[in-house]
């Protein structure tokens, strides 16, 4: 891997913050844009604002195009069938909420059970939550254990219980507290086996590993752009076609309709622009087609092993680090392979993660710090707060030995 390279692509690197060069290290929260993005955001502001799949002038018939080619280069990306199974949203909390919402009202009766993780970020816990608020569902937890891991016997248990089996079972692919690649293909296989589709929460996933949809045979993979490298205010939902066509629109107006009659009522659009009510995000989107060619660009394999390097790097000298007690160790658990992602989410005995994050930032470094939207999970570790540094593609090892120093050098102010 040629960093420096990939460095020299991203403007906002090369920044100083408080007379300190910047690093980064908040990729879990949201990562920079190269080059290759921030120009299609600013050539299509400039050049192509015209709205799509409206008009026939120019403009209109150039941004739709980008849009469109944005829609191919995701199915290209994650490898699904067609573009009909790619719905484009404002976020990963968005694909939860528009797959909580239309999934159940097409699915989801009184006393029908959604099973989710207790490693879960806030946007797949809540809007489960709320789905069974309105329609009298049961929301069951598949509980990890003391590692982060997921004991499949404990699902089948779930999942093997008299009575209906529960509609959906949705967990993340990578937990952002966490890191551990969660063994998604084993998983699947274990639900589909008893008739329950699976979605996956793949914000932090499709940054870290490669993602073929069709391969894990999952139901629903949901992320975000601006955690790939892409704007904000960008995300995905994919979904099986057979799903997609059965769910009830979300959102009703423009773009989702085939026609509207005041006398008639409304009937829908195809897929997916079913699902896309209003002026679609074109220009974030087609930011988001370029920072998915971006990734396409990089040697996937290359880029694994480099971040694997970092990762246990990483690992063993944060576990040096005297009182620090790092969630999610990669192992084997349960006979399959829990590999860890370079995001670490880490408490530091006699010295609050607030404190030494604003300490690191004095010292140019980013960091979490703060419950991570993943409030039930830490409470499991007892905490309230943990600190979490995470990992971009552009991160050097030269900037992990920074941040271990600069950690421990604010550990002994504090302590
Ligand atoms: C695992 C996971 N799920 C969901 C989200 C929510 O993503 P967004 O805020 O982009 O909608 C995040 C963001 O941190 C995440 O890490």
């Amino acid at each position: 891997m040629n960093i420096s390279q990939i460095r020299e692509q991203f403007p906002a690197l090369q920044q100083t913050v408080y007379g300190k060069p910047l690093v980064y290290l908040d990729n879990g929260a949201t990562a920079q844009k190269p080059k290759q993005v921030l120009d299609v955001l600013q050539s299509m502001h400039q050049n192509f604002n015209g709205n799509v799949h409206r008009a026939v002038h120019y403009l209109s018939m150039q941004s739709t195009e980008q849009y469109d080619n944005a829609r191919e280069a995701v199915r290209r990306f994650i490898n699904a069938k067609s573009t009909n199974e790619v719905v484009f949203t404002s976020g990963t909390t968005a694909s939860l909420n528009l797959l909580a919402y239309s999934f159940g009202q097409t699915y989801v009766k009184p006393n029908d059970r959604i099973v989710i993780t207790d490693t879960e970020h806030h946007s797949n816990i809540v809007p489960w939550q709320m789905l069974c608020q309105r329609t009298g569902a049961i929301l069951e937890i598949w509980e990890s254990d003391d590692s982060g891991a997921l004991d499949p016997a404990k699902l089948e248990r779930i999942l093997d219980r008299p009575g209906p089996v529960p509609k959906l079972l949705s967990l993340p692919h990578i937990s952002n507290v966490l890191g551990l690649v969660n063994p998604l293909k084993e998983i699947i296989e274990v639900a589909h086996h008893y008739g329950v589709p699976v979605a996956v929460d793949g914000a932090q996933g499709i940054v870290h590993k490669q993602v073929d949809v069709q391969e894990l045979d999952v139901d629903f993979y949901v992320f975000s752009g601006h955690k790939l490298y892409g704007p904000t205010g960008t995300g995905i939902l994919y979904g099986k076609e057979h799903f997609l066509e059965e769910m009830v629109p979300w959102q009703g107006g423009g773009d989702m309709i085939a026609t509207v009659s005041l006398k008639k009522g409304t009937t829908y659009a195809d897929l997916p622009l079913k699902f896309e009510a209003g002026t679609a995000n074109f220009i974030g989107m087609a930011g988001l087609g370029a920072a998915v060619e971006f990734m396409e660009a990089q040697d996937a394999q290359a880029l694994e092993a480099y971040e694997a390097g970092i990762t246990q790097k990483a690992l063993l000298a944060l576990q040096n680090i005297d009182g620090c007690r790092v969630y999610g160790l990669p192992g084997t658990y349960y006979g399959q392979t829990y590999e860890k992602t370079p995001l670490f989410s880490f408490s530091t005995e006699g010295a609050h993660p607030t404190d030494i994050a604003l300490l690191l930032d004095r010292m140019g470094i980013a960091v979490r710090s703060g419950q991570l939207c993943a409030e039930p999970l830490l409470e499991r570790y007892g905490q309230s707060a943990v600190l979490r540094a995470s990992f971009g593609i552009y991160n050097t090892e030269e900037e992990l030995d920074y941040f271990i120093t600069s950690l421990q050098k604010a550990l002994s102010m504090l302590r």
